[in-house]
């Protein structure tokens, strides 16, 4: 029997979207599709960096004169840019705990970090379904975690009484991780009388909502999408936010992220502010800058802004003539809505078992996450009239 520390590691599971990616890659097929991955993805099937994103990239370049460490919360203005895009001028910033993340999965994986050290028995509420990565790293960190119902496949909208009554066995200090937008699978957000619901929720039960910000502007623009959170920030004591510069940034790589934390008072947030502080340099020391840096220079100069936020809307607009196209190709071969039409963002979350989507794969050469999600944006308009047939066939 071998003694080597390293043959007791168990098997990893292989993640299946990545797995998928890898299929996707080896199938020689000219129509194949990567409806898997999560990533935007325009009409000629890439991922470009953003004009604004380059010509930000293009200024540091030039100006910057150091490469030396910053601070364990990251560069102050980077993390005054994306406060402000997330929650507007109004939430006091005295009340507010700071720290840079490598993208919005170090936000997660800091805030449930800091809710188990700082309250080891809150549980953490979770929707069903979720980004994997939730349950995920709810699990690695050991908190408690339980699912509420937010929508069934193939559900038009979230279903919002089911989700009332789940969460009003919410206890004080628990936490209510909410998609700010543009939901991930299903697409489907709450109504913003919904969001006055979880608001007057969460004042009743004292649970705490920590939102997760990952599409913020590839909703229904970057206003309208940060409004449920905003109306949270103003409503309750405290609140925690995770957001990526990821996707609405075109930044995947560079791992831009903030965890936010709103305290009751400010003497609570200069507390939480040294916990945050503490949990980054226990990670990595210092968060990543080159990526933060680039959007906070974006956010910060009115044209490169402007030119952002152009470029944002016109990927919106895409995903907004992909759904509309591929409701209407369905609906032509007798399928129902499923909830493509007005889901927003990248995901929608279609009812096909396993073997269905198997079989889309087969035979369409149509690469889907085994939960039925798919990704609106890997989708060509030329290939909507294809792919509906073959969806409307698998959902008979
Ligand atoms: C809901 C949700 N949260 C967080 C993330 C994390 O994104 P990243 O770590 O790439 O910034 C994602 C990315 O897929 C997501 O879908």
């Amino acid at each position: 029997m071998t003694r080597g520390l390293f043959a007791g590691v168990a098997d990893s599971t292989p993640d299946p979207i990545l797995s998928l990616m890898d299929r996707h890659r080896r199938d020689p097929r000219q129509n194949k599709l990567d409806l898997g991955v999560g990533v935007y993805r325009d009409s000629e099937g890439q991922t470009p960096v953003m004009g604004a994103v380059k010509a930000a990239e293009r200024r540091l370049f030039d100006s910057q004169d150091s490469k030396a460490y910053v601070g364990l919360a990251g560069d102050p203005a980077f993390l005054d840019a994306f406060t402000g895009l997330a929650l507007g001028a109004d939430v006091p910033r005295d009340r507010m705990a700071r720290i840079a993340t490598p993208g919005g999965t170090g936000a997660v994986r800091q805030g449930l970090e800091l809710v188990r050290r700082t309250r080891p028995q809150a549980r953490v509420w979770l929707p069903d379904p979720t980004w994997p990565n939730h349950t995920a790293i709810a699990e690695a960190v050991g908190c408690d975690w339980r699912l509420y119902a937010h929508a069934v496949p193939g559900a038009t909208t979230l279903d919002g009484d089911r989700m009332l009554a789940d969460l009003a066995g919410m206890a004080p200090g628990d936490l209510l991780v909410l998609h700010g937008c543009c939901h991930n699978p299903t697409g489907l957000d709450p109504s913003a009388t919904m969001w006055a619901e979880i608001a007057a929720l969460c004042l009743r039960t004292g649970a705490v909502p920590f939102v997760d910000l990952a599409y913020l502007g590839l909703g229904d623009g970057l206003h309208t999408d940060a409004a449920g959170l905003r109306h949270l920030a103003e409503s309750l004591p405290e609140m925690m936010l995770a957001m990526s510069g990821s996707k609405n940034f075109g930044l995947y790589r560079e791992r831009v992220g903030m965890l936010a934390v709103l305290a009751e008072t400010a003497d609570h947030a200069n507390r939480v502010q040294g916990a945050l502080n503490t949990l980054n340099r226990l990670s990595y020391t210092f968060p990543p800058d080159h990526g933060a840096r680039v959007a906070q220079m974006v956010l910060d100069d009115a044209d490169l802004r402007m030119m952002w936020e152009q470029e944002l809307a016109a990927m919106r607009a895409r995903l907004d003539l992909l759904r509309s196209g591929l409701a209407d190709a369905l609906e032509a071969q007798g399928s129902a809505d499923l909830g493509i039409r007005h889901g927003r963002g990248l995901f929608a979350r279609l009812p096909l078992g396993t073997d269905r989507i198997a079989a889309l794969q087969e035979t369409h050469g149509l690469y889907i996450v085994g939960d039925g999600r798919i990704n609106i944006a890997g989708l060509r308009a030329p290939d909507l009239g294809r792919v509906a047939a073959g969806l409307a066939a698998a959902l008979r």
